[in-house]
């Protein structure tokens, strides 16, 4: 039982049993009994520091794009809510962790900056495409970022450059207790025209090969190397599998779609399903690409 939480955590804004299907574009989960969210950089240090301090555990949301949670979660959840505003100097392009992802670029091609329109059909806060290392058409976050600035677990603050080890494809060591607070893209001068032209030729290829009218989480598992996990389901016959409302969806096999009133457990069973029959047909071991979090 995590509660009476200490003061100094009470004053960093929160709110109360706000519903995971809310706050996640899968639309499954539990009450989030205690929603931090912090309007500055200060306040999520004080988050991080009195958690740290208290030795509670509690985990960061960012856009609930690549997530499933299971049940309610007692334990704090951080979503930072910083002020949404993009500082472009030269060519570089600065937003803080809580901005949109798909916003962030769009201003990047309205300002004429080329080098995310990859990121363009991408959902979810920034902080959490750095955190994935989100990628998309041969593109991925950590081709363009060129500084960025977290909290450590312990809540200091650090300011670095990307290095050698940091990231890899959907993958970053922010994990485990580091809170991305902000990124900068090093982006190319571009014409706005060209820029939006290929951000539309990528929306387009989207729109014909993901399920976008219905909610779900994006790729359900990541790619095998040398592999398509999409594919290696599709092969395995498992297109409009279903657990109740939850269905592989027929028009790409690693997207999971939600009929509407499905469950996170329903979703939990179907990706099992999944990972169980691609293991006897293929003999590969698919590795989640969603984070599954329970209490
Ligand atoms: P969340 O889902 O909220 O969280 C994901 C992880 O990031 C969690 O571990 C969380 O703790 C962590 N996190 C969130 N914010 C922070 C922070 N500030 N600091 C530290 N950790 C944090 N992904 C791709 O890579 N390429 C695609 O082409 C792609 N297409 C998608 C299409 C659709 C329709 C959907 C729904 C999803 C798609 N995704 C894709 C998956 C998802 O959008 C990305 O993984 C996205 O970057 C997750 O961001 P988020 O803010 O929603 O993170
Ligand atoms: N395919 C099938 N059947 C399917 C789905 C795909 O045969 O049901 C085949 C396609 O025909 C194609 C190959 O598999 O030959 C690859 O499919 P696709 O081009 O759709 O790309 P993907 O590898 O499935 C990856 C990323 C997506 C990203 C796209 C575009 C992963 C796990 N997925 O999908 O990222 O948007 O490329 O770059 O890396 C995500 O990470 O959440 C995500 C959506």
């Amino acid at each position: 039982m995590l509660l009476p939480l200490p003061d100094d955590l009470l004053k960093v804004p929160h709110r109360r049993d706000v519903s995971f299907a809310r706050l996640t574009t899968l639309g499954v989960g539990g009450l989030c009994h205690w929603l931090f969210e912090p309007t500055t950089e200060a306040e999520a240090q004080a988050f991080v520091r009195a958690c740290a301090r208290e030795g509670l555990p509690w985990r960061v949301l960012g856009g609930g794009s690549n997530l499933v949670v299971l049940g309610d979660l007692k334990l704090p959840v951080l979503r930072l809510a910083l002020p949404k505003e993009a500082r472009r100097e030269g060519t570089r392009l600065t937003a803080p962790a809580s901005h949109g992802h798909i916003a962030l670029a769009e201003a990047a091609a309205a300002a004429g900056l080329s080098g995310l329109e990859f990121a363009s059909g991408i959902p979810g806060s920034l902080g959490g495409a750095i955190r994935m290392n989100a990628g998309a058409y041969g593109r991925e976050w950590v081709d363009v970022l060129t500084r960025y600035r977290f909290l450590t677990p312990e809540g200091d603050l650090v300011e670095k450059a990307p290095e050698p080890g940091e990231f890899r494809y959907r993958w970053s060591f922010l994990t485990g207790g580091r809170v991305v607070l902000s990124a900068t893209a090093d982006l190319e001068e571009g014409d706005s025209v060209r820029i939006r032209a290929q951000v539309a030729e990528y929306r387009e290829k989207r729109g014909t090969s993901q399920p976008l009218s219905k909610r779900n989480a994006g790729c359900i598992f990541k790619n095998p190397p040398g592999l398509s996990a999409g594919r290696l389901i599709d092969q395995a016959g498992l297109k409009g599998l279903r657990v109740g409302d939850a269905e592989v969806s027929p028009e790409h096999a690693n997207f999971l779609v939600n009929h509407g009133q499905a469950t996170a457990a329903e979703f939990a069973e179907l990706m099992e399903q999944v990972r169980l029959r691609v293991f006897e047909i293929h003999g590969v071991e698919l590795e989640p690409e969603v984070e599954m979090w329970r209490e």
